[in-house]
């Protein structure tokens, strides 16, 4: 049987074309996955798994979902790409624009990453003002601005956590700790008249799962409005996810700028900023903000995320969501396990592997969960269910997991836990 991994890595490095895929921070040799169905993948073996990982989010209606694969081959005998305007992109952006009804415009790229680098610089031409804030813990994509971590000495001054990322560039983000509005109108105190815009994931869900208090959302909101910032929530996970729009309403917050990606490319390369005409209309050709993109707002991706979206208008959808998500920390919660507990929002299911309370900042994450985690993981794995391969990482639940499904996961979940805490005990 061919090693496809052994071959992987003699031809990309690490084996790997995005580097949690290496399962470097679990046990074992990733898996090659030939085919996804609803809520399984199949490997190169044939071994199948039920998948909680989704792609890491955009496939919120399941694997090949029949209307969006019908949708896109059709689409595709149209040909793949113009370089040029079609009507369906005119759709995708009124359809987006039907969640985000404080917004009026759309720019559509090829990803989350793209989006959120260029909501930067625009916030940077809107305000004059050259500094970014984000904060420990959340995931902005890999551009240079973004690949940054708190320093040691100033507190709030940014290193570049990526080779390459010249001081220059790691020296105009500042890191905060989330849940520290405290520490936010510190720096708003001394640098304010510097900061163009706060970026934040309204949920943050690259870090484990740190659900944000209403009040700390609602303070940065306050400090952009009093210092003439941006507000900018990087929904490129939570967009569409919990309801459909964004999360802002449930927070009772309005950014002033959202990034998107995943679900609004139902699977397909995408990503996209939303935002007032006022602050949209300085992107080229209308404005003086350059953003461009080959393949931007291509006819495969743009049919793909309408034939997503369309499914979700439908707000029962969110509901079994709900349902669904419940049910699997409901058992969990039962099993009251010592080192395992779901930490949750809708479909989005962090598994940490703690006994600890669910922390808001990513320095109050336990720091055994990924010793933790590798032995669950390589459990599940053997038991036929594909999580994501790091404990920091999110699961995803879809309209496509049954009941039964999601209760055969989580009784699986609570024998792997009872078993691999037993076998670290005993020091097996
Ligand atoms: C919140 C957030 N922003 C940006 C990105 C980058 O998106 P992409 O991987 O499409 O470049 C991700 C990716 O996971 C993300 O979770």
């Amino acid at each position: 049987m061919t090693d496809w991994f052994d071959r992987a890595c003699k031809a990309i490095p690490g084996g790997v074309n995005s580097p949690v895929r290496a399962f470097g921070s679990v046990r074992g040799q990733p898996v090659f996955v030939s085919k996804g169905e609803g809520p399984w993948i199949t490997s190169e073996e044939g071994t199948r798994y039920l998948d909680l990982c989704m792609s890491w989010g955009p496939l919120i209606l399941g694997h090949a979902d029949p209307v969006v694969v019908e949708t896109v081959q059709k689409k595709a005998k149209d040909g793949l790409t113009f370089g040029a305007c079609h009507r369906q992109e005119v759709e995708l952006a009124e359809t987006i624009l039907c969640g985000y009804p404080w917004a009026e415009r759309v720019r559509m790229m090829s990803s989350g990453t793209e989006a959120v680098m260029t909501a930067g610089r625009l916030a940077r031409a809107v305000t004059g003002r050259p500094l970014l804030l984000k904060f420990d813990g959340g995931y902005h994509g890999h551009s240079d601005g973004y690949l940054v971590k708190a320093g040691s000495g100033l507190a709030t001054q940014a290193i570049a956590n990526s080779d390459g990322v010249p001081e220059a560039i790691a020296g105009c983000t500042r890191v905060l700790d989330l849940d520290d509005l405290e520490a936010a109108k510190a720096l708003f105190a001394e640098e304010g008249d510097s900061i163009a815009a706060v970026v934040i994931e309204p949920l943050p869900a690259n870090n484990g799962l740190l659900i944000q208090r209403q009040r700390f959302l609602a303070g940065l909101r306050d400090l952009c409005d009093q210092y003439g910032a941006l507000l900018l929530f990087d929904e490129v996970i939570s967009g569409f996810r919990l309801r459909y729009g964004g999360v802002g309403p449930l927070f009772g917050v309005q950014p002033d700028l959202v990034t998107l990606g995943k679900i609004m490319g139902g699977g397909l390369p995408m990503g996209a900023m939303v935002g007032t005409a006022d602050v949209m209309d300085r992107l080229a050709p209308v404005g003086p903000v350059y953003q461009a993109g080959t393949l931007s707002g291509n006819p495969l991706s743009v049919a793909a995320g309408l034939a997503t979206l369309q499914q979700l208008f439908d707000p029962k959808v969110y509901d079994e969501l709900e349902r669904k998500g419940a049910l699997v920390e409901n058992m969990l919660q039962q099993a009251d396990l010592e080192h395992m507990q779901v930490v949750r929002m809708g479909s989005i299911l962090w598994l940490y592997a703690s006994g600890e309370t669910p922390p808001r900042r990513a320095v109050d994450v336990d720091g055994m969960i990924s010793e933790r985690f590798g032995s669950v993981h390589e459990a599940m794995l053997r038991a036929g269910f594909y999580l994501p391969p790091s404990a920091y990482e999110v699961c995803f639940v879809s309209l496509a997991h049954t009941d039964a499904q999601l209760s055969s996961f989580a009784q699986a979940l609570v024998e792997a836990s009872r078993t691999t805490t037993k076998q670290a005990a005993a020091g097996t």
